[in-house]
C-alpha cells in the first residue's frame, strides 16, 4: 500500500469545509438559471424524472468516484490520473481524462462568466426599481434589449472573471468556507420565500403538474441527454472540479455520506428554483419554452409585484452572483493547479492567464448573442454550441471514464481502502460505478447521436 500522499496545495480545515466548498461548486447558475430553462425546453415532468434518476444512479456514484480519485491522487486532475494509473499499473493515457476535464471546465467557465454577468447587471436593475409594476412583456423586452448590447455584457463579464481570478489566485481555501456557510442557507431561505410567493399566484398546482407529472411523449433521445448533461453540470461532475476539491480532503472523512449530502442539497435547490419560477410563468400566461433568458424574464415580474420586491429581488440576484462565483472558482481551479504543477507558474500568474483565456472565449460567446447571432452551426449560436458540447458531451464522457477508472481499473483494495465502505454498501457503489453509470451514459450518448 503506497504511503498516503499530501497535496502541495494544502488541505481543507475539516470535512464540513469540504462539504461547504463542494456545495458552493455545485449550487450555482446550474440550479437556478439552467435547470428551469432546460426543463421548460424539454417539456417538464418526464425530463425532471430522468434528471432525478441520473442524479441518483449516475451522479452520486460518479461523485464518490471523483472525490476518491482526487483524495488518493492529491494533485491536479491531470497528474492525479497519471499517478493513479501508474499505481494501478495501467496506461498513463488516463491523464487525457484529466485534460479533457480541464478543457470542459475552461469552456464552461467562458460562458458561465457571461451569464453570471447578466446576474450582476440584474442586481442593479432590480435595485433601481425599473421592474416595479412591469408587465411580463416589458420584463421580457428589457432582457432582449439587454443582451443585444455587447458593451454592457462585456463590462459585466469582465468584472465577474476578474472576481474569479482574484479568489483563485489567492488559493481557494481561504474565504470560501465562510462565504458558503453564510450564503447557501440564505439563498435557500430566499428560494423558499419565493416558492411561498409562487403559491400565492394561484398557479402552483399547474406548475407542480408540469414539473412532476411526466408526459413521456415529450421524451426524446435529445431530452434524455439534456437531463443527463444537466445532472453532471449541476453536480459539477465530469471535469475535475470535485476531483480537485477532493484532493484537499483529509483521509478521515467519509466520502459516501459527503457525496449524498452534496447531491441532496444541490437537487433541492434546483427543484425549489423550478417551483418558484413555473407558477409565475403560468400566472402570466407565458410559455415554458423561454430559453436561456428564463429567470431574467420571469422573476423580475414577481419582484415588481410583491411587497418589498425591490429589496428582496436585489438580495436574490446578489446571492445568485455569489453562488455563481463559488462555482466559477471551482471551474478555474483544476487548470490553475495543473499550470502550477507542470509549468512551474505561481498561482497568481496561472489564475490570470487561464482566466484571461476563458474570458476571450467568453467574449466570442457574448458577441454571438447579438452582433454575430447570424452565424450558426447545426442551428446553434456559438454560445449555445459551447454550452451543448461541454455540458452534454464532455461532462458525461468525463463522468463515464471516471466511473470506468474507479471501478474497473482501480483495484478493489484501493477503492475499498479509500471509500471506507464495507459489505453491501460497497458492493452497491461498485455495481453502480461499474455497470449502471457507464452503460447509462454510453447508451444515452449513442442514442442521442443517432448511432444506436
Ligand atoms: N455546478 C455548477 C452550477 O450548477 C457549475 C459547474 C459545472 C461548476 C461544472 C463546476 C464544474 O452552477
Amino acid at each position: 500500500m503506497p504511503a498516503k500522499r499530501k497535496s502541495i496545495h494544502g488541505e481543507w480545515s475539516s470535512r464540513l469545509a469540504f462539504i461547504l466548498a463542494a456545495t458552493g461548486s455545485a449550487v450555482g447558475l446550474g440550479n437556478i438559471w439552467r435547470f428551469p430553462y432546460v426543463a421548460g425546453e424539454n417539456g417538464g415532468g418526464a425530463f425532471v424524472l430522468v434528471y432525478l434518476l441520473c442524479v441518483a444512479s449516475v451522479g452520486i456514484p460518479v461523485m464518490m468516484a471523483e472525490v476518491m480519485l482526487g483524495r488518493r491522487g492529491r494533485q491536479s486532475p491531470v497528474n492525479t490520473m497519471s499517478t493513479l494509473a501508474e499505481e494501478e499499473r495501467s496506461s498513463t493515457h488516463w491523464q487525457y481524462l484529466g485534460l479533457m476535464g480541464m478543457v470542459a471546465g475552461f469552456l464552461i467557465l467562458s460562458f458561465y462568466s457571461v451569464v453570471a454577468g447578466w446576474t450582476m447587471a440584474y442586481v442593479f436593475r432590480v435595485a433601481s426599481g425599473v421592474f416595479d409594476g412591469a408587465t411580463a412583456e416589458q420584463v421580457s423586452g428589457a432582457f432582449t434589449v439587454f443582451v443585444s448590447d455587447p458593451e454592457r455584457l462585456l463590462g459585466w463579464h469582465t468584472i465577474f472573471m476578474i472576481m474569479t481570478i482574484i479568489v483563485v489566485s489567492r488559493g481557494v481555501k481561504s474565504g470560501l468556507e465562510q462565504a458558503v456557510r453564510f450564503l447557501m442557507p440564505t439563498l435557500f431561505v430566499l428560494l423558499v420565500a419565493m416558492v411561498g410567493y409562487a403559491i400565492s399566484t394561484g398557479h402552483f398546482s399547474e406548475a407542480l403538474a408540469y414539473l412532476f407529472r411526466p408526459d413521456f411523449s415529450r421524451l426524446t433521445g435529445e431530452s434524455i441527454l439534456a437531463a443527463l448533461g444537466q445532472a453532471f453540470f449541476s453536480l459539477s461532475l465530469g471535469m475535475g472540479a470535485i476531483m480537485i476539491y477532493g484532493s484537499y480532503l483529509s483521509h478521515t472523512a467519509s466520502i459516501p455520506r459527503t457525496a449524498v449530502i452534496i447531491a441532496a442539497m444541490d437537487t433541492s435547490v434546483a427543484l425549489l428554483a423550478g417551483l418558484a419560477i413555473f407558477p409565475i410563468v403560468f400566472a402570466n400566461g407565458l410559455e415554458p419554452e423561454l430559453g436561456s433568458g428564463m429567470v431574467f424574464k420571469v422573476l423580475p415580474i414577481a419582484f415588481g409585484q410583491m411587497p418589498g420586491g425591490t429589496l428582496f429581488g436585489t438580495l436574490f440576484f446578489l446571492l445568485l452572483v455569489f453562488a455563481a462565483w463559488t462555482s466559477a472558482i471551482s471551474l478555474l481551479e483544476p487548470m490553475v493547479t495543473w499550470l502550477v504543477e507542470n509549468r512551474g507558474m505561481n498561482r497568481v500568474m496561472a489564475a490570470a492567464w487561464s482566466g484571461l483565456a476563458a474570458w476571450s472565449v467568453g467574449v466570442i460567446s457574448l458577441l454571438s448573442l447579438n452582433v454575430w447571432s447570424g452565424y450558426t452551426l447545426f442551428g446553434k449560436s456559438f454560445i449555445e454550441l459551447v454550452e451543448f458540447i461541454a455540458t452534454n458531451v464532455m461532462l458525461p464522457m468525463g463522468g463515464l471514464l471516471v466511473a470506468v477508472f474507479a471501478a474497473w481499473v482501480m483495484s478493489r483494495e484501493s477503492s475499498q481502502d479509500e471509500l471506507h465502505l464495507s459489505g453491501s454498501t460497497y458492493r452497491m457503489w461498485r455495481v453502480l460505478a461499474r455497470y449502471v453509470a457507464p452503460v447509462a451514459v454510453a447508451v444515452i450518448l449513442l442514442t442521442a447521436t443517432g448511432i444506436l
